[in-house]
């Protein structure tokens, strides 16, 4: 068993207010991502839940013990850097062993837990060469294996992944989600990266200017982004945002008039929506086909194969994405009509607040 709880955690540097009050709940063996831009404030929750770093104020309970003023190695965690801090001139296996050294434990038992990490790990052959004649994914998986002896109620990720090049951050995404659920164990990872964040978290924590926007599972935030920041965040490419003036609230949604004149009404709860409000509209470029409604002047055309990415620019002079079948026949310079389904908009207010959608895909529990 290992939850985590946060209360009302706060952390300032001098004047730098830097985390407003965060209140977050992880479920024992639970996957939760931490995700958002540089500068939010991920790796300064990390490490204050790590005791790396003292909050200013709040509380932090992990298996229902306060633990806020506990030293580090007394509050069952081990934490993975993104520099893999490993020792050059040790073996892979004196490098895993290194936090059971540290603890004396008996010759034995300190060959039957790197043995264990190892098989884990895949590292098994690898216990003899020194760090340096690994690959980047191999001496990441090292200082995993380093955690893992540690047996800790919460395993820590400070972007384990940054430093690897993308066909193989592919392959240890998927490793690290089988390693989770092999371990049963809670994790908490922090990364930039909203591809790393909806492939393998549980539950999503969207991060911006050390507040928390969001708290959901990958499909809860891509159907019900709460705010236009995790709208933007999540889903690639970018979700688009167009403005529109309200025309008209009533049961069946929200009508709205597009600059070029285009009207729509839209599936969501109005709320205090009226006529003549200005909202954003969001479209994800995946949810667009061809047809009629909108247009937009092809400006450029990616083929990645079994999609084709399409930019454009809209009358008013509005950027516009839709990504269209890999084998839609499309040229640059061309107008194109780009058809959207209400159901499929969000939409949001002056605030950036989203009003909800009634026809969302329903969430696997
Ligand atoms: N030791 C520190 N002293 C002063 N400011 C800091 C310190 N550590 C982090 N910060 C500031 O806190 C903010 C959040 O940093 P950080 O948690 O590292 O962000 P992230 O990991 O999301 O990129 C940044 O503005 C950063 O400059
Ligand atoms: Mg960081």
């Amino acid at each position: 068993m290992a939850t985590l709880d946060l209360n009302k955690i706060t952390k300032s540097f001098g004047t730098a207010h830097v985390l407003h009050g965060i209140d977050l709940a992880v479920r024992d063996k639970e996957f939760v991502v931490f995700v958002g831009p540089s500068g939010c404030g991920k790796s300064t929750l990390l490490r204050i839940i790590a005791g790396l770093e003292e909050a200013s104020s709040g509380s932090l309970v992990i298996d229902g013990v306060d633990v806020s003023a506990a030293a580090p190695v007394d509050r069952g965690i081990s934490m993975v850097f993104q520099s893999y801090a490993l020792y050059p001139h040790l073996s892979v296996f004196e490098n895993i062993a290194f936090p059971l050294r540290v603890q004396k434990l008996p010759e034995a038992e300190v060959q039957a837990k790197v043995g264990r990490a190892a098989e884990i790990l895949k590292l098994t052959d690898k216990l003899p060469l020194k760090p340096g004649q690994l690959s980047g994914g191999q001496r990441q998986r090292v200082a995993i294996g380093r955690s893992i002896v540690r047996n800790p109620k919460v395993f820590l990720f400070d972007e384990p992944l940054s430093n690897l090049d993308a066909a193989l951050r592919g392959d240890m995404r998927v490793e690290l989600s089988q390693l989770h659920r092999d371990l049963a164990a809670t994790m908490i990872y922090v990364t930039h990266d909203q591809v790393e964040a909806m492939t393998m978290a549980d539950r999503i924590v969207v991060l911006n200017k050390g507040r928390i926007e969001q708290f959901g599972s990958p499909m809860e935030l891509y159907h019900h982004p709460a705010t236009r920041f995790v709208a933007t965040f999540i889903g690639q490419p970018n979700m688009n945002l167009v403005p529109a003036t309200v025309i008209g609230a009533g049961a069946e949604g929200l009508a709205v008039e597009f600059h070029g004149g285009h009207r729509m009404t839209l599936p969501v709860d109005c709320g205090s929506a009226r006529a003549g409000d200005k909202v954003e509209v969001g479209i994800r470029p995946e949810n667009v086909t061809l047809g009629a409604g909108l247009t937009m002047k092809l400006r450029v055309l990616e083929r990645l194969g079994g999609v084709s990415i399409t930019y454009g620019d809209m009358p008013d002079g509005m950027r516009f994405c839709a990504a269209l079948p890999g084998d839609t026949v499309v040229k640059e310079g061309e107008e194109i009509g780009l058809a959207i389904n209400p159901a499929d908009c969000h939409v949001f207010d002056a605030n950036g607040s989203v009003l909800r959608r009634r026809m969302a895909p329903a969430l696997a529990a």
